[in-house]
């Protein structure tokens, strides 16, 4: 099921066109997406190609067993939304990519799963849900913020995610890919942001890309994880 609130500006797109090539958005594109519908269906076969469990490798012990509420931001191709899916979990996959999401509800059936366009940094549409979550998770996602808009989402993020909660990032390092938007930060810099939000790390974590063609190219990942404690 895709949920659109009418009423919300961010998430309704009532002007969806469909092409051989794929989908295209007409409405405004959203900060951090740049070049991803054009590889949409490069994406699919490489992304899925990925076992979610070999991604997640480093916060497999911060996922909870017992069916959990679960939100991902910025799902891409639904790999990871369709693998909590898979161990019980309730997931509210947001994706602000069309030419990802609407292909991911298609590959990724499962009442399981809510399929949500909204994005980063405000997450606008969720929020007025007032949903709280388990665990939140950003993989891949973050560098796609300047500071600005770093400063904005961090707020946001501690805002959905239970006391007790965890909140998981991966975050990219190195050479930006052609086409996209993407900024090096520092993992002091979102350790503090999340801080600041009653956020308190329990994980950070570099590593070299599993990917072989990454590596050569000197990508890196940090992995990064926050339990929410009680705020002052
Ligand atoms: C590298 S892909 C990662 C996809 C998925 N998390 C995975 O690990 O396979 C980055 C994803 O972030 C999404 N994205 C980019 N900017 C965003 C924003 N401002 N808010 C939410 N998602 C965003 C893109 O559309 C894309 O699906």
């Amino acid at each position: 099921m895709e949920t659109q609130h009418e009423s919300c500006a961010t998430c309704y797109h009532p002007r969806r066109t469909v092409c051989y090539r794929g989908y295209r958005e007409m409405s405004a594109p959203v900060s951090g997406t740049e070049g991803y519908t054009d590889e949409a269906a490069e994406l699919f076969r490489r992304y899925e190609g990925i076992p979610a469990a070999d991604a997640h490798r480093a916060v497999l012990h911060l996922i909870p067993a017992a069916s959990s509420r679960i939100l991902d931001i910025g799902s891409g191709t639904g790999r990871d939304a369709a693998w909590f899916a898979a161990q019980g979990h309730r997931v509210v996959a947001v994706e602000p990519t069309d030419a990802l999401r609407l292909p991911a509800m298609t590959l990724h059936p499962s009442p399981l799963i809510e399929w949500l366009n909204d994005s980063l940094p405000e997450l606008a549409c969720l929020r007025t849900r007032g949903e709280r979550f388990d665990v939140v998770m950003l993989t891949a996602v973050w560098m796609h913020l300047d500071a600005q808009q770093r400063h904005r989402a961090m707020p946001n993020l501690a805002a959905l995610v239970r006391e007790g909660g965890t909140v998981i990032m991966k975050i990219r390092h190195g050479p930006v890919p052609a086409g996209r938007r993407m900024f090096e930060i520092p993992a002091e810099e979102t350790i503090e942001l999340a801080r600041m939000q009653g956020l308190h790390p329990v994980l950070n974590l570099r590593a070299e890309s599993s990917q072989q063609a990454n590596r050569v190219a000197g990508v890196s990942w940090t992995s990064l994880a926050f339990v929410k404690g009680p705020t002052a």
